[in-house]
């Protein structure tokens, strides 16, 4: 059963934890649960559920708390926002009954619903319109005017923090069609372009053939040279398109499998040091960022460094240690052109909390390093003590 929470500092403890944890989700309908349960533990109800709105003005989903889900399921259809729910969406304001059966606009609950009495509703706005209502229900006291302040508060916290969460994933939509841009644009200035003088290359070829063969057989090894240089660049491509796919094999899996594409693409087979438990012991929630810094580091020195030896290490002795090192070409820092890749490894280094190493001389390779401090690598050991 729920404790509310009886002091007034108490209380704005607890609507000070609750806006911490609305303000760092990212996706809406992480907000959405967490909204629900700190609504129904800071004001004590028993039941709490939240309507979004559709474009209609009925409810479009309903997210409930405290009512066990094959319980919801023998209910049957969610309510669509008549009764004293559609009251809340004709008069967007906060709504506080002692009994929700005794409003004129009451039309009854279906018989599974279990018997509600004490109600408390507020709507949520976001983005100047109201986005859904949040409803609570049956607490045994009855809801009082504290009740109602501290879900107005946190219904607006909920409003901020769900248009905060439609911008990221708007801004994360943008990001990956910018990428698909960038490289249908890179697509047609590079590979595309190569392929088409290619073909010109031979038609010439083809009329020396009878007149000066040995001209037109210097043309054909430059074409086959060619053709072997827009296989390699198309190979990048495909490396660089396919995150999710070694993101969701573990960690192990997924380098084994860059190294193998890093093979294919440049001949050379990466040297890989990974401890044999390390899926057991990195924090899966580690595994897609560090699976793509990995992949954009190969793919630089596939790019740029024509590297004989290419290594690949993971130490977990102390917090994460990963580095990928080549006796490549490396090049000086004043003469960097940093590009995206790198600028993309810098921002998730920056979102894991780790410390980022590139090191880099002409002549002497290259070697990326990057750690991430015990604290910020999350809970290996713990998960080894269970
Ligand atoms: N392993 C490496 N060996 C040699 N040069 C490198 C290596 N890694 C990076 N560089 C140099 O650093 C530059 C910046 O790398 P970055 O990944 O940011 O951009 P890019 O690879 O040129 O382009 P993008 O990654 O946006 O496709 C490269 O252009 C290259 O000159
Ligand atoms: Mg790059």
């Amino acid at each position: 059963m729920n404790e509310r929470t009886e002091t007034a500092p108490e209380r704005l403890d607890a609507l000070a934890d609750a806006a911490a944890a609305l303000a760092g989700e990212l996706s809406v309908d992480s907000v959405l649960e967490t909204v629900l349960s700190h609504a129904r533990r800071l004001t004590g109800a028993r039941y709490a559920a939240l309507g979004v709105l559709g474009e209609d003005g009925l409810i479009e989903r309903f997210l409930t708390e405290g009512l066990p889900s094959e319980h919801v399921a023998r209910i049957g259809a969610p309510p669509s926002g008549k009764g004293v729910l559609g009251e809340l969406i004709r008069d967007p304001r906060a709504l506080r009954l002692d009994d929700v059966t005794a409003h004129p606009a009451a039309a009854g609950f279906p018989a599974e619903h279990p018997p509600m009495g004490s109600f408390l509703g507020a709507p949520i706005r976001s983005g100047g319109t109201v986005y859904g209502n949040l409803y609570l229900t049956d607490k045994p006291a009855g809801f009082d005017v504290d009740d109602e302040r501290t879900v107005l508060v946190l219904a607006a916290q909920a409003g901020a923090a769900i248009e905060n969460a439609v911008l990221s994933q708007r801004l994360r939509e943008l990001a990956v069609q910018d990428e698909r841009d960038r490289i249908s644009r890179e697509l047609h200035d590079g590979v595309i372009q190569t392929l088409f003088s290619l073909g010109m290359g031979l038609d010439a070829a083809r009329e020396l053939v009878a007149v000066d063969p040995a001209r037109a057989d210097a043309r054909i090894d430059e074409a086959v040279e060619a053709i072997d240089g827009a296989i390699r660049e198309l190979r990048n491509f495909i490396f660089q398109l396919r995150p999710e796919h070694a993101a969701s094999m573990g960690f192990a899996r997924g380098l084994t499998e860059l190294a193998r594409e890093y093979e294919v693409n440049a001949l050379v087979r990466p040297r890989l040091e990974i401890p044999t438990d390390v899926d057991a012991r990195l924090p899966e929630a580690l595994v897609p960022d560090l699976l793509a810094i990995v992949r954009e580091a190969l793919s630089n020195t596939a790019k740029h460094a024509r590297a004989s030896e290419v290594s690949i290490r993971v130490g977990l002795a102390d917090g994460v240690d990963l580095s990928v090192t080549d006796d490549g070409m490396g090049f000086s820092g004043d003469t960097l052109q940093a590009g995206r890749g790198l600028e993309n490894i810098r921002e998730r280094a920056r979102a894991l909390g780790a410390d980022l190493d590139l090191r880099s001389a002409p002549g002497e390779g290259t070697e990326l390093r990057l750690a991430i401090p015990r604290h910020a690598a999350g809970s290996e050991d713990e998960e080894e003590q269970v």
